[in-house]
């Protein structure tokens, strides 16, 4: 493949804390191979309208602590159609971006598999960028880590008010479909219960598990439930919740966005900075279509393919150690 000598770099869908990182590492490794970084803007829809700016290195300074995404990110209905795409390929041509960098989550790499299936000649590679975690083949995203610290330091504060009034809460927190967040902040929050999509059914226990912990007179119960829980979310749950138990003093806390900002942990820094180093390796090494992931503190390549089709989905058997300890 003839040498790249402009690469492109976008964020994509939510943004999530480490994303400035990844762009730093990512551009200063093009630069530093005598390529030119260009910025696209707004995700997808700067593609599509030419929200194009070269990142210089200095351009990236001071920004590998900060939150949110330089670059600001969008969900683009219309990189969906086959005619937006088409716009985004003929303003990558006119501009001579000849490799792109998508930093996102699992749309926006189902948006860049379409795409290099219909031009094949500007080839995309992937970093995992959602606080969700969700994304197969790589055990971390950009952005987990910050996220899970935000809601542990929330929730530990519920907890203190929660023991000094004997109270019930419900701690909605996000997630979409999958119960990543809501398991591991759970287990490091100590919470009685913890409701995850994955599982079905849960609130049908929650009964003789609240009769348990009343009669062991448990000073406080903290209850995580992911947003996307099959039972209605925290809101719905505490309601029925109230309902049958009228001994109870029930509260619900939903943490919502706050869990995708702030400043980005030790951890997601150090994470993006390798994923968007190795994504400029990979291209260089006429790498396309792969996701750049980590596995056992190992970088790998994924297809995008198999990153679309496969389901990665939370551990059961951490959801059955997190309710031994509960007891
Ligand atoms: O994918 C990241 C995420 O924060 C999800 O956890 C959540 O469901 C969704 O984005 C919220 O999206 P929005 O910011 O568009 O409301």
């Amino acid at each position: 493949m003839a040498k790249i000598k402009k690469v492109g770099i976008l964020t994509s869908g939510g943004d999530a804390p480490g994303m400035n990182a990844a762009i730093r590492a990512v551009a200063r490794t093009a630069i530093y191979h005598q390529m030119e970084a260009i910025g696209i803007r707004h995700g997808y829809h700067g593609m599509i309208n030419g929200h194009f700016k070269e990142l210089k290195a200095y351009h990236v300074s001071d920004i590998l602590q900060k939150g949110g995404t330089i670059l600001k990110t969008a969900r683009s209905e219309e990189f969906r159609t086959p005619e937006g795409r088409k716009l985004a390929y003929e303003n990558l041509k006119k501009e001579g971006v000849d490799a792109v960098v998508v930093i996102g989550g699992d749309g926006s790499l189902t948006g860049a598999r379409i795409f290099c299936d219909e031009y094949s000649d500007i080839p995309f590679v992937g970093l995992p960028g959602t606080i969700d975690n969700d994304i197969y083949g790589t055990d971390y995203t950009i952005g987990y880590d910050t996220a899970l610290n935000t809601v542990v330091e929330a929730v530990d504060k519920i907890r203190d008010t929660a023991s000094s009034h004997n109270r019930l809460f419900f701690i909605e927190v996000m997630g979409r479909d999958a119960g990543f967040i809501a398991l591991r902040s759970g287990i490091a929050c100590g919470a009685e219960a913890i409701f995850v999509p994955e599982v079905k059914d849960q609130a049908a226990n929650l009964k003789s598990f609240l009769e348990k912990g009343f009669k062991r007179r448990k000073s406080s119960n903290i209850i995580i439930v992911a947003e996307g829980d099959d039972d209605g979310g925290a809101m719905a749950i505490a309601e029925k919740v109230k309902e049958d138990f009228r001994e109870y003093d029930v509260r619900v806390s939903i943490l919502g966005h706050i869990q995708r900002g702030g400043t980005p942990s030790a951890f997601d820094r150090v994470t993006a900075s390798k994923l968007g180093f190795h994504a400029v390796e990979a291209l260089m090494d006429d790498q396309k279509s792969v996701l750049i992931g980590m596995r056992s503190g190992e970088i790998v390549h994924i297809p995008f393919s198999k990153v679309i089709k496969m389901h990665k989905s939370v551990d059961p058997s951490a959801l059955e150690m997190a309710e031994i300890l509960s007891l």
